[in-house]
């Protein structure tokens, strides 16, 4: 059984250190760790109405006892509400609490929060101190780490953001108990992704079951800040990060975002994987081991019923690309991954079409 893990990493950010901070429990202590990263005064909270029913109580009295003057924002729940809408309503909210450039704003959600949120704290101001606590899975390993915000256009997904390295990340995996399991297999997706990409183990330990909650968050945010330290704006290889992803956002553009990230993802890497078998990359034995773990994992693993060249089309307007290229993730084998800007159009729509 894996069980180590220690309970604190430090993300070297361009241009601080900051903690990331995982144990179950964290939560309820919010206010005393707030502090001892040397944050303080009044703050703003900001959640949305689904997990505020469970948590704003809580951590709101943490704050006050721990010397805080709190401030509750609300914003909507959905993927439909990460936009400059929303951004402006919160700008709204942060002036009315009388923020100053030295109140934290609190991130207390899932990854759509997270992102919207992040991209309010990088902007208001110029910005402002920025807590990252994650309750989705796929907040936990991915979106809170590495400080990349942003929100959607019509247009596409997150075409508007910045980068904004939070001053602290709380991870309290408690938090998880009332998450909806459908959440959680679709988060499963970016824990995949992080094991295909520079982690055997991970892989092969959510292949054979024999770990706990805690290790798995562990090692999974261990890849996450491994690859951001190495290249904390994305100028290379930090766009390994992205496997899965130039699919996954064309699907999920084309499904109105009725399909969840994650799940997108999950899509999105059985896609790359065909890509690279078909493109002679990847071995038929290393594609059959990343499809059949998806699988194993309940996860979907068939493109939707889109055209080849509608997805082909949804493709163009992801940033994901590169001098006028989309750029695509291959995975080579468990634990290699690498970056292209040169898949034929027509290699791309044979992996659709499949
Ligand atoms: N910034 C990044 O680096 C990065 C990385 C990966 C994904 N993302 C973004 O993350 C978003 C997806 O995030 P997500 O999968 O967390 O979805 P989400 O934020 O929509 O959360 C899913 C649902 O679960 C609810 N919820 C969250 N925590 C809960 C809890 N503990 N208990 C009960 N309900 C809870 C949410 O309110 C929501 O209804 C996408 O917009 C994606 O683009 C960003
Ligand atoms: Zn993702």
């Amino acid at each position: 059984m894996k069980t180590n893990h220690t309970d604190v990493h430090y993300l070297a950010g361009p241009e601080d250190l900051y903690p990331i901070l995982l144990d179950e429990g964290l939560l309820s202590n919010v206010g005393q760790h707030l502090k001892r990263n040397g944050l303080s005064g009044s703050c703003a909270l900001v959640t949305n109405p689904t997990v505020g029913a469970h948590y704003t109580e809580g951590v709101m009295q943490s704050l006050s006892q721990a010397g805080f003057r709190p401030t509750l924002c609300e914003i909507s729940d959905g993927e439909q509400y990460k936009t400059l809408e929303t951004v402006a309503s919160l700008y709204d909210q942060f002036l009315a609490a009388g923020l100053d450039r030295k109140s934290p704003i609190l991130a207390l959600g899932g990854g759509v929060l997270g992102d919207t949120v992040g991209f309010a704290a990088a902007t208001f101001l110029r910005g402002m101190p920025l807590v990252q606590i994650p309750t989705t899975l796929l907040a936990m390993v991915d979106s809170s780490v590495g400080g990349k915000t942003g929100v959607d256009l019509p247009q596409g997904k997150n075409l508007v953001g910045a980068f904004k390295q939070p001053a602290l990340v709380l991870i309290d995996p408690e938090v998880l108990s009332t998450l909806p399991a459908i959440e959680f297999r679709s988060g499963l997706a970016e824990v995949v992704k992080h094991g295909i990409i520079d982690s055997p183990e991970l892989f092969e330990a959510l292949g054979d079951g024999k770990f706990t909650l805690l290790w798995m968050l562990d090692e999974a945010i261990r890849v996450k800040v491994r690859v951001v330290e190495e290249d904390p704006f994305e100028q290379g290889r930090r766009a390994v990060l992205n496997l899965g992803h130039t699919f996954a956002h064309a699907f999920e553009q084309l499904s109105n975002y009725e399909l969840r990230h994650g799940y997108a993802v999950s899509i999105g890497i059985a896609c790359a994987t065909r890509l690279a078998l078909n493109l002679n990359y990847c071995s038929p034995v290393e594609a059959k081991e990343i499809l059949d773990l998806l699988d194993f994992l309940e996860m979907p693993i068939e493109v939707p019923d889109y055209s080849p060249d509608a997805v082909w089309q949804a493709m163009g307007t992801d940033k994901k690309k590169q001098a006028g290229r989309l750029r695509f993730i291959l995975p080579q084998a468990v634990g290699k991954v690498d970056i292209f800007n040169d898949i034929p159009e027509a290699a791309v729509k044979e992996v659709l079409a499949q």
